[in-house]
Parts: C-alpha cells; sequence; structure tokens
C-alpha cells in the first residue's frame, strides 16, 4: 500500500531580509554571503508572527488546493524545531486554528533540518500499515527566533516559512511517498545544537563536510533500494542549506545543475519547512510537474540526516 499527493500549499512571511540589509546591521558582505552560502534573501516573520501561524496558512492552502475540509484529514505531522509553546504540538494547534471537529490525532516531529524526512517516514509507515486514509505533512519554522545578532557566521543563514502537502493512501506502491530512510548519529551532538538560551551553536566547517558526504549517501542508498539511477529521478531537491553543499552533493550522485531544484538563494535555510518550501516554490512556478520523480535528501542538528522518494 502506498500513497498519493493530493494538495500542497506554502506560506512564507512578508518582510524580506536581503543581505544589503545585514550589510547595514553586521560585519558581513553581500559578496562573503553570496560566494560562502548562495543565499540572496531571506523571509523573516513579523514581529508575533509564530510557527502556528505560517503553519495555519500553509495547512488551509494545502486543503485549498487538494479541494478538501479540515476534516477530510486523518491525521496531521508537523515537523518543526521552533514552536513558540512548548506545547502543545503545532499539528494540534492547526487542528484547532482550522476548526476540525472529527478528534483526528496529531503530532510534531522534531528532526531540525531532517524533520521533514522524519515525517515523511512516519507516514509512509501509516500508509504501509493501512491505518490513516489522510494524512497532512506541515514543515513550519520561525528559524529567527534562535538568530544572534551578535554572530554573523550564523545569523545570515536563516529564514522563516512553511509548507504543507498532503498525501492519500493508495493501492500503489509507485506514487506519493515510494520510500524513505532516515538516519542518527546522536555522539555528533556538539557540531551544531541549540542552546539553553535559544541561540543556534553550529561548527560551520564541520558540518559542511558531513553534509557533503551524509545527504549524497542517503541518497544513493535510496536509488539504489529503488533499484534506480540518477537517470531516472526528474529532480533532486536537496535541504537548502548552502549552495555549495547542494551542488557538490547532486554533482556527486551525477546530477546535472538542470535537474538540482535550488531555492536556497530566495528562502535561505529554512530548516525543517526547507523541502517542502521548495517543492511547493517548484509546483507553484510549473518547475516540478505533476508525475515528476522527486529524491529529497536533508541533514541536520543531532546529527540527523535521510532522504526520501516522492511521485507528485
Ligand atoms: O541546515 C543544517 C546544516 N547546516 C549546514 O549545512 C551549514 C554548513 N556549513 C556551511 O554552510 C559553511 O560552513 C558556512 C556558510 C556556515 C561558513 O562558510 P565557510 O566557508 O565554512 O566559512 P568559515 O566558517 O570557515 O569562515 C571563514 C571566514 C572566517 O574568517 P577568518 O577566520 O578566515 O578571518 C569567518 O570569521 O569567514 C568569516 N565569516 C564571515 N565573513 C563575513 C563567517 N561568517 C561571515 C559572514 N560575513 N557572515
Amino acid at each position: 500500500m502506498g500513497s498519493r499527493l493530493i494538495g500542497y500549499g506554502s506560506y512564507l512571511p512578508e518582510k524580506i531580509m536581503t543581505n544589503h540589509d545585514f550589510e547595514r546591521i553586521m560585519d558581513t558582505t553581500d559578496e562573503w554571503i553570496v560566494q560562502r552560502t548562495g543565499m540572496h534573501e531571506r523571509h523573516f516573520a513579523a514581529d508575533g508572527e509564530e510557527v502556528v501561524d505560517m503553519a495555519a496558512v500553509a495547512a488551509r492552502r494545502a486543503l485549498d488546493n487538494a479541494g478538501i475540509g479540515i476534516d477530510d484529514i486523518d491525521m496531521v505531522i508537523c515537523a518543526t524545531t521552533s514552536p513558540e509553546l512548548d506545547f502543545p504540538s503545532v499539528g494540534v494547534q492547526v487542528l484547532g486554528r482550522l476548526g476540525a471537529s472529527k478528534n483526528q490525532p496529531a503530532f510534531d516531529v522534531r528532526g531540525a533540518c531532517t524533520g521533514y524526512i522524519y515525517a515523511l517516514h512516519c507516514a509512509r509507515g501509516f500508509f504501509a500499515a493501512g491505518m490513516h486514509r489522510r494524512i497532512m505533512l506541515i514543515g513550519a519554522e520561525k528559524m529567527t527566533r534562535f538568530i544572534d545578532f551578535n554572530d554573523r557566521s550564523t545569523a545570515v543563514l536563516f529564514g522563516d516559512g512553511a509548507g504543507a502537502m498532503i498525501f492519500e493512501h493508495s493501492s500503489s506502491g509507485y506514487s506519493g511517498i515510494i520510500d524513505t530512510v532516515v538516519m542518527a548519529d546522536g555522539r555528533e551532538f556538539d557540531m551544531l545544537h541549540g542552546t539553553p538560551d535559544h541561540k543556534i551553536a553550529m561548527n560551520g566547517p564541520e558540518t559542511y563536510k558531513k553534509a557533503v558526504t551524509l545527504m549524497p549517501d542517503a541518497a544513493q542508498y535510496i536509488m539504489e533500494h529503488a533499484g534506480i539511477t540518477a537517470d531516472n529521478v526528474d529532480w533532486i531537491v536537496p535541504h537548502q542549506a548552502n549552495l555549495r553543499i547542494i551542488h557538490s552533493g547532486a554533482g556527486r550522485l551525477g546530477f546535472p545543475l538542470e535537474k538540482i531544484l535550488v531555492t536556497v538563494d530566495k528562502h535561505a535555510n529554512t530548516s525543517g519547512a526547507s523541502g517542502v518550501l521548495a517543492l511547493s516554490y517548484a509546483l507553484d512556478n510549473g518547475i516540478i510537474k505533476k508525475g515528476q520523480l522527486i529524491l529529497y535528501p536533508a541533514f541536520g542538528s543531532g546529527l540527523t540526516w535521510g532522504a526520501a522518494l516522492i511521485r507528485m
């Protein structure tokens, strides 16, 4: 038993923070940021605009796109690392915002930048077990909660936003969420983590080195498992952390530039929202088309990493 994608939606805050805006408030340059990361701008949530606000808009848009209501959804899973409240989950809050009345289950997964892959992995398992008919997967982050404007090495890297996809049970194993793999190595905790005062602690160069090997490894594993190569995949949509990481990993796997989806220039790193925002952007703009095969590897704090194979 498998699934198929029946709707998607996204939300990006109105405020755009450019590299030049950073030049005005810290010791950095547009040239450094573009050369080292490929980022030009990112969206910043307004004061008081929280993960749940962004998640609820993305969820509503996904429901409208699918032409269904919230009570047609049987489960909500939200990938987020940056909620305003410790409890309840953002998933449950979204149910409330959208007026759900069916008592359907909802929960969050906290997998940092790999969070959406973890959510896809859970959904694939539920579909395989025949447990739920329609599952909404949200990725929503307010990474600006963690930005330390005194630390130029991390402040410029992150942005806010939310995306949602709705998958429906299908008897075909070749559509929707076809395969997933997720991994974690807690011994590498020190490389990238949140601090007790809600800041980001990251060893950038070490994280970079891990990202350029672990993401392609997970992607390669998924392709071998499915018996396919880069030639069979329409698009690789890597976690949008850094353009150099994206090109290096996708290149090693044999993907030509024209099959690599890049949104890091516009959204920067939105952690658990990164992949679903990239996919929504590409669908909205006719870049990725219905029926195409997507390989989506991700990597992040934990360390965590993984990949998903999705037929749109
Ligand atoms: O999504 C989760 C996973 N996260 C990642 O994948 C991030 C992985 N790491 C990276 O993307 C890169 O390591 C960074 C973009 C964070 C940094 O790039 P880098 O090429 O590794 O630079 P670096 O940390 O080695 O720093 C090089 C220089 C340093 O100056 P000195 O010591 O050579 O004088 C930094 O102080 O760049 C300096 N620097 C900056 N300069 C201008 C660091 N941040 C900035 C900045 N503007 N914003």
